[in-house]
């Protein structure tokens, strides 16, 4: 004869409850058995009954998009079918049994009465399942959110096979741009505009400036001399492009994170007196974000070397910001580079080319 009582203060559900409440719940358990391979549950289906196994073995499984996949093997004491009990929701699983294996069961009539009749179960069962939601919803909102920055990394180090360009001065420009973007916040002018979300979208955005460039032919891309005005011509269009590869991400994920990289992409390389493309913006009429990214580029640009061109030195590269400061750049953004150009200098040197060490 199983000792009902003790089985269920073994299982997660039950434990710790009074054996008064665990004798009550034993009044609306079943007795249940199934043959092996028997689908005690199936993922999609809705479910009003929960189950305690006594003795033998399942597999739970879950649709995987390419096919069932195996999660877990649990046996006696272990409880499933639970989640869309509590929730009145279909199965989020599916149930087989492995071997002949013997259930009490709980259906979900007996279970809205025992929640009824004892509060302190039904405090319990709140407390589990919001534990086992948040942390389910934070495991999953950590993995995706993991996911989607990885591939918008890889997404931009595309262009690095296109592009003279490395993925080491990807990690820089962004670090040159958080730099940036937290020296703004302490200005009274800038200091509404920039918050974390801000600079986390720019950090993420930033390595997307030049996505454009997967459309650009390999002869104008590779060109070691100076291009001729019909090739600078379509040269500048990856600015419009890489705009409009966001425009369509935004179609289908209108997130704050790709609004951003489509005018990052589109402005990076407008200057401050109106003279850049593709727009002929000025000023303000510049996106922020798209300033402190021509200010990034342009200062990891000095300082690399290029088919068409030799590494400047530091001192050369800060010379080249200064006279751009108030023509090509923002002045202020330019201002901010400057003041605290040794942290520019330390992004520069954890993060180098490897042919340049
Ligand atoms: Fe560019
Ligand atoms: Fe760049």
């Amino acid at each position: 004869m199983i000792d009902i009582v003790a089985v269920l203060s073994k299982t997660e559900l039950f434990s710790g409850l009074a054996d008064e409440s665990l004798r009550l719940i034993t009044d609306y358990l079943e007795p249940v058995s199934f043959e092996p391979d028997f689908v005690v549950c199936r993922e999609g289906d809705v479910g009003r009954v929960m189950y305690i196994i006594i003795s033998g073995a399942v597999a739970v499984s879950s649709d995987m998009g390419w096919g069932q996949r195996e999660l877990d093997r649990v046996g006696p004491g272990a409880v499933f079918g639970e989640m869309a009990l509590i929730s009145n929701d279909v199965r989020n699983a599916t149930v087989r049994a492995i071997e002949r294996t013997e259930c009490l069961q709980l259906d979900s009539v007996g279970f809205d009465s025992l929640l009824d009749r004892d509060p302190a179960l039904a405090q319990r069962i709140a407390k589990i399942m919001t534990r086992r939601f948040s942390g389910l919803v934070h495991k999953t909102s950590r993995e995706l959110i993991e996911a989607y920055r990885a591939l918008i990394f890889a997404l931009a180090n595309m262009t690095e096979s296109r592009d003279p360009e490395t993925g080491a001065h990807l990690e820089r420009t962004r670090n040159y741009c958080v730099l940036l973007a937290e020296e703004l916040a302490k200005n009274d002018a800038y200091k509404s505009a920039i918050n974390h979300q801000f600079i986390d979208a720019i950090y993420q955005a930033a390595p997307l400036h030049d996505i454009g460039k997967v459309a650009i032919s390999d002869s104008i891309l590779f060109k070691p001399t100076g291009l001729v005005t019909d090739e600078y011509d379509r040269m500048k269009e990856h600015t419009r492009i890489g705009a409009a590869m966001m425009e369509k991400v935004i179609k289908r994920s209108g997130t704050d994170l790709f609004r951003m990289a489509a005018r990052v992409c589109r402005s990076h390389h407008e200057r401050w007196d109106g003279k850049g493309y593709p727009d002929g913006l000025a000023g303000d009429a510049i996106p922020l974000e798209a300033r402190i990214m021509a200010l990034a580029d342009v200062y990891d640009a000095l300082l690399s070397k290029r088919a068409y061109k030799k590494a400047l030195s530091m001192q050369e590269a800060i010379d080249g910001i200064r006279s751009g400061a108030g023509t090509q750049f923002d002045p202020t953004i330019a201002d901010a580079m400057l003041k605290n150009i040794g942290k520019f200098e330390e992004v520069y040197r954890r993060f180098r080319d490897e042919d340049d060490v």
